[in-house]
């Protein structure tokens, strides 16, 4: 029986694995590097700043303590997610972020846009003891944030790194004003400074 080409191709392992190679990298090609180039995603979208001082230390300790196991920080552009959490996350919203902090796993609610939802008094008592405003909270409790402090030995070369690296437009003044704006200061206090700048520049669009 002769045997048209879909037969011999799927008859054929060689081929077809050659084949479905091919069909997957031009996929790739065709979606991923025109991101790269669009405009959008390369550019800070409007209203965003650095972070400060405080909350780029707050952000380490973020990092440090693994909270973005349990948190994303990327609303999809679903209609739930949005409903809940606000506009959805855009490309620009994270060309700062070094490494970017979308995570993978939602134990908790997303963060992108926690920044002003609640007062600083509020985070202050949730991260000590979540269950004391949400009783039925499975979040850890992470006292030892309010006993910690910062020296700021090394904020000023982390604003350096970030504005020479990333392009974060930090100011000479910015920079100078560090040491004191963090030395001191409880890594609570830290966490809480960047939790409320998270998502801001985004709060009253859609
Ligand atoms: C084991 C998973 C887990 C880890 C780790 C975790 N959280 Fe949570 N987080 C939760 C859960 C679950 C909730 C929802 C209940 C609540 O509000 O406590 C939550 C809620 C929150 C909220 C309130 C969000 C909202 O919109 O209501 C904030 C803010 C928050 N977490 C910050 C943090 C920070 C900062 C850290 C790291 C220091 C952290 N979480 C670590 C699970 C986690």
């Amino acid at each position: 029986m002769a045997r048209n080409a879909h037969e011999i191709i799927e008859q054929n392992t060689g081929i077809l694995m050659t084949l479905i190679v091919v069909a997957i990298s031009f996929a790739t090609l065709v979606e991923i590097p025109p991101q790269m180039h669009q405009q959008e995603n390369n550019t800070p979208v409007v209203g965003m700043k650095p972070w400060s001082a405080l909350a780029l230390e707050g952000r380490d300790v973020y990092i440090r303590e693994g909270c973005h196991v349990c948190h994303t920080q990327m609303v999809r552009p679903l209609r739930a997610e949005t409903e809940r959490y606000g506009a959805y996350s855009r490309g620009g919203e994270s060309v700062w972020d070094h490494p970017f902090l979308w995570g993978s796993k939602r134990t908790g609610p997303d963060l992108a846009r926690v920044g002003q939802k609640y007062s600083d008094d509020w985070h202050h008592d949730h991260l000590i003891n979540p269950r004391s405003v949400v009783p039925e909270s499975v979040m850890p409790s992470y006292p030892w944030l309010a006993k910690n402090t910062l020296n700021g030995e090394e904020t000023q070369k982390k604003m350096r790194l970030f504005k020479d690296q990333f392009g974060l437009p930090y100011t000479e003044q910015d920079i100078e004003a560090a040491p004191d704006m963090v030395q001191g200061r409880t890594e609570l206090e830290a966490v809480i400074a960047y939790l409320q700048q998270l998502g801001i520049a985004m709060k009253d669009k859609r």
